[in-house]
């Protein structure tokens, strides 16, 4: 989604905000654009398309690197098309302000209307260049840039990370935040705005992490922050424990491809310092409830979008067959629009991979204020749901740069097995020699994981014959139910193939109606309490001609009866199956992308982190 970046001092400033960008471009986007200080005026440049239209248009201006202050911008188009027009920046009717915007006005209409009746001339379709008008109307009751910026501010509905220029103030960066993540960095060669801690790594590690309704003016020297009122703050500095990160693909096509085949790595990472013996109880000192509030849990309920949803679907199966607590699973954007159900003898859970998708902070937020314990699974320690939390657990997936989530996921479920099986522990739920068992099977996933990864022959010619199919069904039942609607959302995500999944036993009550000779039909199936059920409904559809795929860990012969195409995954309880029988979805959704010529790392449409409503 859209990304901000800023700088003022006099390092080559161009450079800063196009590499500063480029850190930033795994997140998905349509257009890009910077605005400068230069000569008493603001220069602009913008661009429909990737950054390299951007670099383009720049060449010939290498005398603009000597300007002192700047501030960049790629856009996920929200409100207008992707054009270059809708690019940010956005600057107002007398050129007096320049900004960059991420987040989403809801008034804009409204103001728009007021500031066309008087007199303001808007370029865009955006919501964005309202703000940009507002600020310069402000302008006109005071001389004070920061008592501008503020006024027009307190005018505002929705959500914004803001990054200012104002032609009249050639020595400060103005910066904002309201429900859409900011960070000011901090060096003795200048100051620097970003909306993400990747474009600043190369150049500080101090910073300050905004908090809603405060203000930035920020000099090559001096940061004052205050609050909406104009209230100065003392906010300190704190140092992000990363290092810089190395955005390569080392030697894969695809960081898809790439972060797929980190996986054994990323669950032995997870599980490192959680569960290192399976005579050893798991460790899990990040939640922060005490053993006597966990027992006396009345009810989880766990809020997360797509494939973090997936996970929570699993978490919820776990959790209720290992404790027999009730769990419910909601869509974050569906939980913020309903009465709230939560209250102190709850546990809400929020599953997510960047820790910035807006619904799921907000819905968090709502359960908060009902007084449940918030506890954060997620990638990003340093992101606004973790710093909001009461308790993280963080899931050492590493950066993900693929806006498909692959290693994340299967690092959220390592968080829900661990988490299950600690409230098990606790309950004394299952017998000793069970936890024992399955504590020893976790530990050997990541080994088996390896076997699936270096023999994916079959699933390759699985994708050379399928990637001309117009449409896939998943099927599953169980634990991989969740598979199912995971395997079919990576499937569209990348090769823009339509693809569901649904409980096998829900084909017979509408879905069968779409089974011919051209529908090939997934089924995952693995032996278990239901791998005759599912057996049974992927015979129903080869009876209907289905081309039938299966994700198995069986060796029975019947199947060679049903299935065309059988893609092994190592045996396993069925109940830790759905790590494994993820791995091949991903591989097939992978490789017909990959054969169909997609982009696969930044698929159309998509944003690595969604952090608009
Ligand atoms: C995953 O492949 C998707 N790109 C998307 O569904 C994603 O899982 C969803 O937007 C939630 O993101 P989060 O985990 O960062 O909250």
């Amino acid at each position: 989604m859209c990304g901000i970046v800023g700088y003022i001092g006099k390092e080559p400033l161009i450079s800063f905000l196009l590499n500063g960008l480029s850190k930033l471009e795994y997140r998905g986007y349509d257009s890009a654009g910077i605005a400068i200080h230069k000569q008493d005026s603001i220069k602009v440049f913008k661009a429909q398309g990737k950054l390299d239209n951007l670099r383009s248009l720049l060449k010939g201006n290498e005398e603009d690197e000597k300007a002192f202050i700047g501030i960049g911008h790629i856009r996920w188009a929200t409100h207008g098309v992707p054009n270059e027009i809708n690019a940010h920046p956005h600057v107002s009717f007398e050129n007096k302000v320049a900004l960059v915007h991420n987040g989403i006005i809801e008034n804009y209409k409204e103001l728009k209307e007021e500031l066309t009746v008087k007199g303001f001339v808007f370029q865009s379709q955006t919501d964005t260049e309202v703000i940009a008008h507002l600020i310069e109307d402000c302008l006109k009751d005071t001389k004070d840039f920061g008592h501008a910026l503020r006024c027009a501010l307190k005018k505002l509905d929705g959500a914004y990370a803001l990054g200012v220029l104002f032609k009249e103030d050639p020595e400060t960066l103005y910066a904002a935040k309201k429900n859409a993540p900011l960070i000011v960095g901090l060096s003795d060669k200048g100051n620097y705005i970003a909306s993400d801690v990747p474009a600043l790594l190369e150049y500080t590690k101090k910073v300050i992490y905004l908090n809603d309704l405060e203000v930035a003016e920020i000099k090559e020297n001096s940061i004052k922050i205050t609050d909406i009122e104009g209230k100065i703050l003392n906010r300190k500095p704190e140092i992000i424990p990363w290092e810089p990160i190395s955005i390569n693909k080392m030697g894969y096509k695809h960081f898809m491809l790439k972060e797929i085949h980190e996986q054994p790595d990323v669950i032995r990472q997870t599980l490192f310092n959680r569960l290192t013996n399976q005579t050893d109880p798991i460790k899990l000192d990040e939640v922060k409830l005490t053993e006597e509030s966990l027992k006396n849990l009345k009810r989880i309920q766990i809020i997360a979008c797509g494939t973090s949803l997936h996970a929570a679907l699993v978490g919820k199966y776990l959790i209720e067959e290992f404790i027999g607590l009730p769990v419910d699973v909601e869509a974050s954007s569906e939980y913020i629009y309903k009465r709230v159900v939560s209250d102190k003898n709850s546990l809400t859970i929020g599953v997510s991979q960047s820790g910035e998708t807006a619904d799921t902070i907000t819905a968090l937020r709502l359960a908060k204020e009902k007084g449940s314990h918030i506890l954060v699974i997620t990638n990003r320690p340093d992101s606004t749901m973790a710093r909001d939390a009461d308790s993280l657990l963080p899931i050492n997936a590493g950066f993900e740069v693929s806006v498909a989530a692959t290693k994340s996921y299967t690092a959220q479920l390592l968080a829900f097995y661990l988490l299950a099986l600690k409230l098990a522990e606790i309950n004394k739920s299952l017998p000793a020699e069970k936890l024992e068992e399955y504590k020893k099977e976790l530990l050997h996933l990541p080994h088996k994981v390896e076997m699936i990864l270096n023999h994916t022959e079959e699933i390759k010619k699985c994708a050379i014959k399928f990637n001309s199919s117009k449409d896939f069904i998943f099927i599953a039942r169980g634990i991989n139910y969740p598979v199912a609607l995971e395997g079919a959302l990576k499937l569209k995500e990348i090769s823009y193939i339509n693809a569901t999944g649904y409980p096998a036993g829900e084909l017979k009550h509408g879905p069968i109606a779409m089974l011919d000779k051209t529908m090939p039909v997934v089924a995952i199936l693995v032996p278990g309490k239901v791998f005759e059920k599912v057996l049974s409904n992927s015979e129903e559809s080869k009876a209907r001609e289905a081309r039938m795929i299966a994700v198995t860990s069986s060796d029975d012969k019947k199947l060679e009866s049903v299935f065309k195409y059988i893609l092994k995954v190592p045996q396993t309880d069925e109940i830790f199956s759905p790590i494994l029988t993820t791995i091949p979805l991903q591989l097939l959704a992978y490789y017909i992308a990959e054969f169909l010529g997609k982009d696969v790392d930044q698929p159309r449409n998509l944003a690595k982190s969604v952090t608009v409503e």
